[in-house]
């Protein structure tokens, strides 16, 4: 399948037969959906995007004390060529990013990861940037919980698989502004963001607005878009890139990682790429809604999906495959996969000091 079909989230949530179908196909096809009669806000989304904007015109080093590299930029500014797709050799994404989490963490998991529950940072004298992220990052939320519940329906699976697996995550919001290119770059085969696959459970995507000359604009330069690789065939054994553009007014809800591994690759985490203007000095502001399973669940295949075991074996926390996707992507040290509960070397190590002393 080629195309993603519109789910009207009203019809999912009153259990409509044909919603429900269309919903498997597209996320075991594509891995996506576009959402319509979703209730969140668009013009209060684009009008964050102008908030997002004006914080983003402070002074580098006050932007650098909001989170930075200690909690491995999982809370407020991740700086442009820091963040780095999963690919051999990939180039750091030309972009910036403000990160919080609009949802109540679990209390335990603040203190076991901190970096991955870190608290909220935010730019000081800005509290409509603030309510306004939050407000949209939780409504936005909202709708991943109806969709991760139409998903189990439509799987058969009791309606709460997915959503019991979220509650207490670190879910997050992220506003992105991918940088305007100089007319140099736009000869180069650079991107806004390379070929990747998101590794949480589900992704939302309420769309973007471009920026030119300072200005939010409904006009939009050519040449960029997102595109999605398709899943292998006969005829394209690496699957064929497709351009993924939402019909307006929709939502775009794409499978994670995460979400395929639970369903045994029945829903497919697609590749996905944005490429850049064909001419310099535009930008784009958009807001991606990252729904975590809690760190503390098992990644494998749910009891239905079990044929696929051996394809996802073995089990894992979704901690530990948190921290191994950051240090792959350059937001956390390689260290942090040392001290995922590993203490007894150094708890020995300590008697050897003190036996060495005692002679
Ligand atoms: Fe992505």
């Amino acid at each position: 399948m080629n195309a993603a079909p519109v789910i009207d989230l009203q019809r999912l949530k009153s259990a409509d037969p044909d919603t429900i179908r269309a919903m498997r196909e597209g996320l075991s096809g594509l891995g996506l959906v576009y959402v319509s009669n979703h209730g969140v806000d668009l013009e209060r989304v684009r009008r964050l995007y102008d908030a997002f904007c004006e914080v983003l015109e402070r002074p580098e080093a006050e932007k650098a004390t909001w989170g930075g590299a200690d909690i491995w930029y999982q809370r407020g500014w991740t700086p442009p060529n820091t963040e780095q797709a999963v690919v051999a050799d990939g180039q750091p994404d030309f972009k910036e990013c403000f990160f919080a989490t609009p949802t109540s963490p679990d209390p335990d998991c603040e203190r076991w990861f901190p970096q991955l529950f870190a608290k909220n940072v935010w730019p000081a004298d800005a509290p409509h940037f603030r309510s306004e992220l939050l407000c949209v990052g939780v409504a936005v939320h909202e709708v991943g919980l109806d969709l991760l519940r139409g998903c189990a329906r439509s799987l058969e699976l009791p309606q709460h698989a997915f959503t019991k697996l979220v509650e207490g995550a670190a879910n997050l919001t992220r506003l992105l502004r991918y940088l305007p290119l100089t007319e140099e770059q736009i000869e180069s085969d650079l991107l806004w963001g390379e070929e990747h696959t998101d590794f949480n459970l589900l992704t939302l995507l309420p769309g973007g607005a471009f920026f030119h000359d300072g200005q939010r604009t409904t006009e939009r330069p050519g040449g960029c878009g997102l595109r999605l690789r398709t899943r292998p065939t006969a005829e394209h054994p690496l699957g064929e890139q497709v351009a993924g553009r939402p019909p307006p007014g929709c939502l775009v809800a794409q499978v994670g990682q995460q979400l395929e591994i639970l369903t045994g690759g029945e829903f497919v985490a697609t590749p996905h790429e944005i490429t850049p203007p064909n001419k310099p000095g535009w930008s784009r502001c958009s807001l991606a809604h990252f729904v975590h399973v809690h760190p503390l669940r098992r990644l494998f295949p749910l009891m239905p999906f079990h044929a696929s075991a051996d394809e996802y074996a073995p089990p894992v926390l979704a901690s530990t495959y948190a921290v191994k996707t950051l240090v792959d992507i350059g937001l956390a040290p390689s260290e942090a996969l040392n001290a995922l509960g590993y203490r007894h070397y150094a708890r020995l190590e300590d008697i050897r000091r003190v036996e060495r002393k005692n002679g």
